[in-house]
């Protein structure tokens, strides 16, 4: 049977989504939006280009969750983007509102769905996400390390002048500035890049990973990145719709492994047809794992700030 994914937010990285699960004939694609027209503009566009790009996916642009019954995976890249003027708590609060409301109608329509979170601040709206549906864990996961390993195979695929495809990369923890790269699992053609680079040049490739968001924004100046986010979320899908069992490194509910409890936060997972499962625990080193901990701290700081927040 032909799968169902919704999709929603029809922004850059909702429509780009669309296009991907379409090019690559994973599944159908509803695509919804709160602004009325562009959902159904965008999806009209898309099968139009389906002739010339050869897939026979069925796309529906909407504002009604109706249409959206019964979906196998809900890509939820809905929220706004920060304002000039916007405290971070105003965002934060918003965008909870926004997860929220999306996330409950989802939760009645499509009971049994995988619900795949790109939204930021991104571990804080997996949590609503996930207390709002009331899914079990290994159905709810968040889009971060995916797109972060593949920025920093990027950047160690230019550095060494080597195919991309030669190159794996290894993320941990939340996404944003306090994530934590490793690269001593990070390897072209299994050689880990410790062994291929000096640390100066693994520091520098590190931070830039880092700072992968950042960097995009401040070239973008009105937007942030969509390509790789929506390919990093249409890979999770992929790896979910065809039950491919692919360890990905993603947001995902912790009850004790690597120590933290109770939070969304990036690590390995196999992501397959029934979501996440299984969490991949590997070995730590002291000074990684006081990083992981680290960034564990700053995503419990938003989490907690949530419980202040009305929304
Ligand atoms: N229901 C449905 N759609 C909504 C709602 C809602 N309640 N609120 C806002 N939207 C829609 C907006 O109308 C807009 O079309 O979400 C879309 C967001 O699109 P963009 O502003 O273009 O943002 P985008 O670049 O796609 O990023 C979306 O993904 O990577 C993250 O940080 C990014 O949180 C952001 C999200």
């Amino acid at each position: 049977m032909i799968k169902k994914v919704t999709v929603v937010g029809a922004g850059h990285v909702g429509e780009t989504v669309a296009q991907r699960l379409a090019e690559k004939e994973l599944c159908d694609v509803v695509l919804i939006d709160i602004i009325e027209g562009v959902p159904q503009g965008k999806a009209l566009d898309l099968s139009e280009a389906s002739p010339i790009e050869k897939h026979d996916a069925h796309i529906i642009g909407t504002n009604n969750y109706e249409e959206s019954a019964g979906s196998d995976i809900v890509i939820i890249t809905a929220g706004i983007p920060r304002k000039p003027g916007m405290s971070r708590d105003d965002l934060i609060s918003t965008n909870a509102g926004i997860m929220k409301n999306v996330t409950r109608q989802i939760a009645t329509l499509s009971p049994e769905s995988i619900l795949i979170i790109v939204s930021n601040p991104l571990d804080a709206m997996c949590h609503v996400a996930y207390e709002t549906s009331g899914f079990p864990k290994n159905r709810v996961v968040g889009m971060a390390g995916v797109l972060d390993s593949a920025r920093f195979r990027t950047f160690i695929a230019m550095e060494l002048d080597v195919s991309v495809e030669n190159t794996h990369a290894f993320v941990l923890g939340g996404h944003g500035d306090t994530m934590v790269p490793l690269p001593r699992y990070s390897t072209v053609a299994g050689i880990p890049i410790t062994e291929l680079l000096s640390e100066d040049r693994i520091k520098a490739l590190v931070d830039r990973t880092a700072n992968g968001g950042a960097e995009i924004v401040k070239l973008l100046k009105t937007g942030s990145a969509y390509y790789a986010p929506a390919s990093a979320a249409v890979e999770m899908a992929e790896s979910i719709l065809k039950d491919k069992k692919k360890i990905l490194p993603c947001a995902t509910y912790l009850e004790g492994e690597y120590g933290l409890k109770d939070l969304f936060i990036g690590v390995p997972v196999k992501l397959g047809a029934k979501g996440v499962e299984d969490v991949i625990e590997i070995k730590l080193t002291d000074q990684e794992q006081t990083a992981l901990k680290k960034s564990a701290d700053a995503v419990e700081e938003l989490k907690e700030l949530l419980k202040t927040l009305s929304f």
